[in-house]
């Protein structure tokens, strides 16, 4: 077995906290150091310490990417800090893993991923909806053709406000466009867009409206039309809303010869996970979902069943690339894609005009 790979991690807020319980796990495992993380708050980096028992601790993030025992970075801090984050850690050498939404500006994501792409180091994105066991299900049902070609979407995420004024003890930069760059859309439904790129192939044409209904300048409502280029349409509705507590994301897919309806709660192993496989002249199939994930795990070699979010998957598959010196999925290439489409939409909504990915997002 190789020597642990030694993390350290900038960024110790609340998905920062969800990382340090996931390598722990990973230390635990065998594959991983926890040597540094760092974050102004002490409180903060109190709090990712119980979750990890780091070897230090810092205030400034670059003091990780210096730490010479520190072999790959783990960047888990507000959007428009990661562009300095993720180049000052390719100027070090050392492979990635960064958060998304990977900046606020589609200019910015387009210099990472040209940074990413010159530098040949690994880099992972933290869009971990992929790692799922229901995504996972259904991107090989689309993939393998078995149902069919797939005609259709609807994806449909609602989620309370993630900000301060809504939900007391939040942080805030969730609802200030110059740290998010956008609302609902960007920071919540990227994931489910990723997932509709990964199982449809890329987008081509994005028809799109926005609202700001609780005022900030970032949008809580969207509604998007997205054409891929495999002729799937889908129909995208995002909302952040004053439901504390509630967070879902429903995902139908309709084929030629069935229809998959699924329900992917943030939790692994959620209440309200759901999944319904409607064939022709068939009564509706609910497969077992304990049986599912467990089947899922297992086939990426996962022994453990004590984590809760699908970040531990995700933290370890970008370990495993990190040390096999492999690209790691999903990257800034798939990240690329994503935020293209959501771009297009704020584009469309501006101009009311639909946006052509290739033509004017020139996205490969
Ligand atoms: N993949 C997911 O499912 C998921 C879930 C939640 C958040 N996120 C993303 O993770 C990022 C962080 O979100 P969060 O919910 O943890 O935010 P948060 O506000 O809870 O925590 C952010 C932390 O970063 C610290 N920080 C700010 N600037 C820093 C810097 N330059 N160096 C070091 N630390 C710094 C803050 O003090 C704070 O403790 C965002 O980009 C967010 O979109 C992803």
């Amino acid at each position: 077995m190789p020597d642990p790979l030694g993390v350290g991690m900038i960024g110790c807020g609340m998905i920062g906290q969800i990382h340090a319980a996931e390598l722990a796990h990973l230390v635990d495992d065998g594959d991983v150091r926890a040597v540094a993380a760092a974050d102004p708050s002490e409180d903060a980096r109190a709090a990712a310490n119980r979750n990890c028992r780091f070897e230090r601790l810092y205030a400034h993030g670059q003091q990780v990417i210096d730490d010479r025992e520190v072999e790959a970075v783990l960047i888990a801090t507000p959007t428009a800090s990661h562009r300095d984050l993720v180049l000052a850690t390719l100027a070090s050498g050392k492979p990635l893993l960064c958060e998304k939404p990977l900046a606020p500006s589609f200019e910015t994501v387009r210099e990472l991923y040209d940074a990413v792409a010159a530098s040949g180091l690994t880099a992972q994105v933290g869009l971990l909806t992929r790692w799922h066991y229901l995504a996972s299900r259904l991107h090989e049902l689309v993939t393998t053709r078995e149902l069919g070609r797939p005609m259709g979407y609807m994806l449909r995420d609602d989620q309370y406000w993630p900000t301060g004024q809504i939900v007391p003890g939040h942080s805030s930069w969730r609802s200030r466009r110059a740290i998010a760059g956008g609302g609902a859309l960007l920071e919540h439904t990227i994931h489910g867009i990723d997932l509709a790129c990964w199982m449809f192939g890329p987008a081509v044409r994005v028809w799109g409206r926005t609202r700001a209904v609780f005022g900030y300048d970032v949008e809580d409502v969207a509604a998007l039309t997205v054409e891929h280029a495999d002729g799937t349409i889908g129909s995208i509705v995002t909302v952040f809303s004053g439901v504390r507590g509630r967070e879902e994301t429903r995902l139908e897919v309709f084929f030629e010869h069935a229809t998959v309806e699924t329900t992917i709660g943030f939790l692994v192993g959620a209440d309200e996970d759901g999944f319904l496989l409607q064939r022709a002249d068939s009564p509706p199939e609910r497969p077992d979902l304990a049986a599912m994930r467990d089947e899922h795990f297992t086939r990426l070699g996962i022994t453990r069943r004590d984590f809760f979010f699908p970040t531990y998957p995700a933290d370890r598959a970008w370990v495993h690339a990190v040390r096999a010196g492999a690209p790691a999925s999903p990257g800034f290439d798939d990240a690329l894609r994503a935020h293209a489409v959501i771009e297009a939409a704020y584009r469309a909504a501006a101009t009311g005009e639909p946006v052509d990915l290739v033509a004017e997002l020139a996205v490969p």
